[in-house]
């Protein structure tokens, strides 16, 4: 075979499809592959006019079309599926060659992966990629993991299909092993935070202000020219605008109000409990989810007829549309601030050496959670890269202690008209709790060691101290 090609997609599903597309239109001569050729086929009988692509039938060929080092993209549905086609391919690629795995993968996978094939000589790249089947296609958000020396030879590629702002790819070499699938994970979690803050802002809109989905579309649309600017509040204002054609009633009111997730989510909580950081925005986020999934208890509380606050108080204090503002972008600044952290905790505690300011650059375009302040969280860490939350930094500490009062207005008014908005909440306590002198976790620390001796540290003075509880004289003891 004469001509070579630079990449080679295998997993030709809608992402796979889109994502070869870009490399092609962007000069590149894709090899592409799928489990059956049929899919292949059709994309190339399609799409064949945009570019170069090689198709090939079987792996065999499909390796031997690629140029060394070869570069592999892996498109298929996260799980079992990655671990066959890394299972057919690796036999037949050579040192230095790259897998690169695009799905969702968990990073625990990744780094399974990335240890198995290095001990091959082979390069594994865990590669997040955000922004759905038009990010693929017209510009994504790229987050890729891996060894650095992979970058080098397969970064180029990626900022060419990349997302750019201001020119700039919106793709950088992540980290090592899953450090790439670990900040997607995050990603993830932090749009889980912001629908779910979305989805209340609505709520309280709809249900305190009496606003029709039409009218809080356009509140969205204005939202939308100001600091809250973002991909995710332009399409809340497109979905809230929509009728259903076939009731003439909002769209928003004929679709089952129980929200579905593939898991991404839950895998943020379930490692931020790992690392110990408390993630309360994305968690609240994924139980509201779950909540809302829950038909027999939705249903058993329905027919119980579970009681409301007797009386409807109004909303105190200053202008709904404006508190709510207020409280929206606050309690996305915390969801944002946690997710970070996460970030932070587990490239430490896997020695990813992730620069936060970074990924924030590489989320300001193509990825689901874009958004303008995003440029603020780059400047932050750009001041300060070691900065230990978001919230000291300077523009958020302003916005979040301007947000303050309307944000609790907003939290009362829910809690006051039994209208749930564990987000906000949940984000208004977690500010609190950083803010506080002292915690009642000492009290915490005392129960526990009346319970179980798990002794206690004091304010005044070193060391681990416990009390005998069970004596009369309740003596404290050197622990
Ligand atoms: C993206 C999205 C994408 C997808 C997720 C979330 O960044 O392009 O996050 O990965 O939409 O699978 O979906 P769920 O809400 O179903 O978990």
């Amino acid at each position: 075979m004469s001509q070579k090609a630079q990449i080679g997609v295998t997993g030709l599903a809608v992402m796979g499809r889109n994502l070869a597309r870009n490399f092609a239109r962007h000069g590149h001569t894709v090899a592409v592959h799928n489990r059956s050729y049929g899919r292949t086929k059709e994309l190339v009988d399609q799409f064949g006019h945009e570019g170069t692509f090689i198709p090939a039938e079987s792996a065999e060929d499909f390796v031997a079309a690629l140029e060394r080092p070869r570069r592999v993209v892996i498109m298929v549905k996260a799980g079992p599926a990655t671990d066959a086609v890394i299972e057919e391919f690796a036999p037949l690629l050579e040192e230095g060659d790259m897998l690169i795995d695009a799905g969702n993968a968990h990073y625990a996978d990744t780094r399974r992966r990335e240890a198995a094939l290095k001990a091959k000589g082979l390069h594994f790249v865990g590669m997040g990629v955000s922004g759905g089947e038009e990010g693929a296609l017209h510009g994504p958000s790229i987050m890729p993991g891996g060894p650095r020396e992979s970058y080098d030879a397969l970064g180029p590629l990626l900022e060419d299909i990349a997302a750019k702002v201001d020119g700039e790819p919106c793709c950088t070499h992540v980290g090592p092993d899953g450090a790439g699938h670990f900040v997607k994970m995050v990603h993830n979690g932090i749009e889980y935070a912001d629908m779910q803050l979305i989805a209340e802002a609505y709520d309280l809109l709809r249900q305190v202000g009496g606003l029709s989905p039409q009218e809080i579309a356009t509140t969205f649309g204005e939202w939308n020219s100001g600091r809250l600017g973002s991909y995710l509040i332009e399409i809340t204002a497109e979905v809230l605008k929509q009728t259903d054609a076939s009731t003439g009633r909002p769209f928003v009111d004929i679709v089952l109000d129980q929200a579905e997730q593939k898991g991404t989510g839950r895998w943020t909580v379930q490692a931020a409990l790992d690392l110990g950081v408390p993630v309360s925005g994305i968690a609240e986020s994924v139980f509201a989810r779950a909540l809302s999934g829950g038909a027999d208890v939705r249903k058993a509380a329905a027919d119980a007829g579970l009681p409301g606050p007797s009386a409807g108080a109004e909303h105190a204090g200053g202008d709904l549309r404006a508190d709510v503002e207020q409280a929206l972008f606050a309690s996305k600044i915390v969801a944002y601030a946690q997710g970070f952290q996460q970030i932070q905790a587990a490239s430490k505690e896997y020695g990813w050496e992730i620069d936060p300011g970074a990924m924030a650059k590489i989320w300001r375009a193509g990825c689901i959670i874009r958004a303008k302040f995003l440029d603020f969280i780059k400047q932050a860490y750009d001041k300060q890269p070691s900065l230990t939350t978001l919230l000291v930094d300077d523009y958020f500490l302003d916005a979040v202690s301007g947000a303050q009062d309307a944000w609790r207005r907003v939290v009362v008014t829910a809690a006051q008209q039994g209208i749930p908005a564990p987000g906000f909440a949940s984000a208004l306590a977690y500010y609190d709790g950083l803010r506080a002198k002292r915690l009642p976790a000492a009290l915490i620390q005392g129960q526990r060691d009346f319970f179980g001796a798990h002794t206690y540290h004091r304010v005044d003075k070193e060391g681990s101290f416990h009390t005998l509880w069970a004596t009369d004289d309740r003596t404290e003891v050197d622990a």
